[in-house]
């Protein structure tokens, strides 16, 4: 079984960098530079955690880091047991920074960059709020930039893909609302860094939302009180997860998605986990839509 070992990196494509860069900076505390065309976001020693380039407001990429180049075998392997075409692309490699990359679309129709040997900066990561962001566990294993939730109307095949042919975990599910089916999963210790919903209500596939997480619960509260601040629209309160036990708000980005800014989260153990299923998303809080 193949392993992916985090979520690398992000691409965003966004209809206004500078109101991104504004909320990534001054609300989310990610470090943003100016690279051509396009703002580079930094969490950590990571050259590139978190890329915006112009467009139409939608995920771009998602940057799947496996160990080194043997994992990267794998993947290849995996994905042509499995059918599904990718692309080798050294120029694209160089682009993200990274040794070596293979590319495909996922069965939902996310495209998926799987790499390893990512870009390390000497210089060091200094956060405009002072957030300092959780990639690794203490023991040092990495747990990646977060999460991410997308949208897709083959849910059942899509959690298969990420299962079978990428070695991907289920964590848990919830069950919110009758009838809803969220899938969460994860490839490290972090509890989630995919999660699969099916499209409801009147949504379209997407990325629902991404989130990051700090070390410090003050650096959340802090960050909730320029959301208010600002006027800047919550799409969820404060609250408590059930399945990560994550504290954390949700905010709406300038693209319209949501960026879930929390702390505490939970760790996975596989060797004494098993999956359960929630009736709902959180304990208390993460009302949502409260504006
Ligand atoms: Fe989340």
């Amino acid at each position: 079984m193949t392993k992916v070992q985090a979520l690398g990196y992000l691409g965003l494509r966004v209809k206004s960098l500078e109101d991104w860069e504004v909320f990534a900076t001054e609300i989310l505390g990610l470090a943003a530079s100016r690279q051509g065309d396009a703002v580079v976001l930094r969490m950590d020693e990571r050259a590139h955690r978190i890329t915006l380039r112009a467009g139409d407001d939608e995920l771009d990429y998602v940057g799947w880091q496996v160990a080194g180049p043997d994992a990267l075998g794998e993947v290849a392997a995996a994905l042509e047991a499995a059918g599904v075409p990718y692309r080798d692309d050294a120029g694209l490699a160089e682009l993200r920074g990274v040794r070596r990359l293979l590319s495909c679309t996922d069965p939902a129709g996310y495209r998926l960059e799987f790499h390893y040997g990512p870009t390390m900066l000497q210089e060091p990561f200094v956060s405009p709020t002072g957030a300092r962001f959780v990639t690794t566990t203490k023991d040092g294993a990495d747990t990646g930039l977060g999460h991410v939730v997308v949208l897709c109307d083959n849910v059942d095949e899509t959690t298969e893909f990420y299962r079978r042919v990428l070695g991907f975990a289920v964590s848990d599910h919830i069950i919110p609302v009758p009838g809803l089916l969220l899938t969460f999963l994860h490839t490290n210790p972090r509890h989630h860094s995919l999660a699969v919903a099916p499209i409801y209500g009147d949504g379209s596939p997407g990325i629902n939302h991404f989130m990051v997480e700090v070390d410090d619960l003050d650096v959340v509260g802090r960050a909730l009180d320029k959301v208010h601040q600002r006027k800047i629209r919550q799409l969820a309160t404060f609250g408590r997860h059930t399945n990560d036990k994550m504290l954390s708000f949700y905010v709406q980005s300038p693209s319209g998605f949501g960026v879930e800014y929390g702390a505490n989260g939970l760790l996975i153990d596989d060797e004494t986990w098993s999956v359960v299923t929630y009736d709902a998303s959180s304990y208390w809080g993460h009302v949502f839509d409260p504006a």
